[in-house]
């Protein structure tokens, strides 16, 4: 008899192929998350799970898989996993990192566009049937070349985006917990604190992941520092930003606008948002390419085969699992 796999959502085709060359597959053919408890009754006989951001894994859901040898999951963040009581349980833990880099970049870069030059604004404006003709104080936005921009978290996201924002001539600031060897970078970048990048830049984009720390890193004192012809955007997750202080900064101009593809409680979105001319609001498609797609899914299905078959795991986030594991 094969291994059970709990896939919670259908997934690109290759890698539930992949996964069903080896492992009976259980997959939620609904085209909506699992709940919790729904993953807790599918899980007592599996030995591996394909799970995706929307999932939240649990010391509980944990606990129901006795039978479990990993957690593969179908994306870079991996805030919705306990990876504390995964590690505890001796169980490995792995995301989908490096193939969804370039679209999370590409769509960064879209989104200052979009804010910059009010492109959601005028398409709306068109369609509404208000604009009789071409007129030169219309849809007035800022430049984009020339301009600063301030990365936070310069992983492999963050750089990602830096080195198009050099290629379409912005200056390139970052902070980073610890500064990086510029000599790497193929693009001039100065390190500044938190604190500074925000007062220098007239971009901002976020590119951390949530951990207690980062949660609500930009609050009411982070976003008074920025510029009030700044933009900032997010394409991380939602929780790192306090967004009520964020819908309150917008209306009353402390910043200029906002790129938006996570928020704080999704698919929730705040009301004050949701009525804001100066705030671009897309629904977390970061990596809703064809092929990164994909790639993230070949990459979570190999991920949890070496899990299960007990090989060299390539994205592993929990290395310390390895000595909670019972002895065989
Ligand atoms: C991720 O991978 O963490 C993105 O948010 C979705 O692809």
């Amino acid at each position: 008899m094969k291994p059970k796999v709990l896939v919670t959502r259908i997934i690109p085709a290759v890698g539930l192929q992949r996964l069903e060359e080896k492992y009976d597959l259980i997959v939620n053919e609904k085209d909506c998350p699992m709940t919790r408890a729904e993953i807790i009754t599918r899980v007592p006989d599996v030995a591996g799970i394909l799970c995706l951001l929307t999932d939240r894994i649990d010391g509980a859901v944990i606990q129901a898989s006795p039978g479990l040898a990993g957690i593969a999951n179908y994306a870079v963040g991996f805030d919705n996993i306990d990876i504390a009581a995964a590690t505890a349980r001796g169980i490995p833990v792995s995301n989908t990192p490096g193939v969804l880099t370039d679209a999370t970049a590409e769509l960064a870069v879209a989104l200052m566009f979009a804010c910059a030059r009010r492109i959601p604004e005028a398409d709306r404006f068109v369609r509404s049937g208000a604009w009789h003709g071409w007129g030169p104080m219309q849809f007035l936005g800022a430049d984009i070349a020339g301009s600063t921009l301030g990365i936070v978290g310069m992983g492999k996201i963050g750089q990602a985006v830096a080195r198009r924002g050099h290629g379409l001539g912005m200056r390139i600031v970052y902070h980073e917990e610890a500064r990086l060897d510029t000599a790497a970078l193929v693009f001039p970048a100065r390190f500044l604190g938190l604190s500074d990048l925000l007062s220098v830049s007239d971009f901002v984009s976020l590119h951390i992941p949530l951990t207690e720390k980062t949660r609500r890193l930009i609050g009411r004192r982070e976003l008074s520092r920025m510029k009030p012809t700044a933009f900032i955007i997010n394409t991380s997750r939602g929780q790192v930003v306090d967004e009520a202080e964020l819908a309150r900064a917008l209306q009353s101009g402390v910043i200029a606008g906002a790129g938006l593809d996570v928020y704080e409680q999704e698919p929730a979105v705040k009301a004050e948002l949701l009525q804001l001319d100066n705030c671009v609001l897309l629904s977390h498609i970061g990596s809703a390419t064809t092929s990164t797609r994909d790639r993230m899914a070949r990459t979570a299905a190999e991920n949890l085969i070496a899990m299960i078959e007990g090989t060299e795991i390539p994205n592993l986030v929990n290395p310390d699992y390895i000595s909670h594991r019972p002895k065989e």
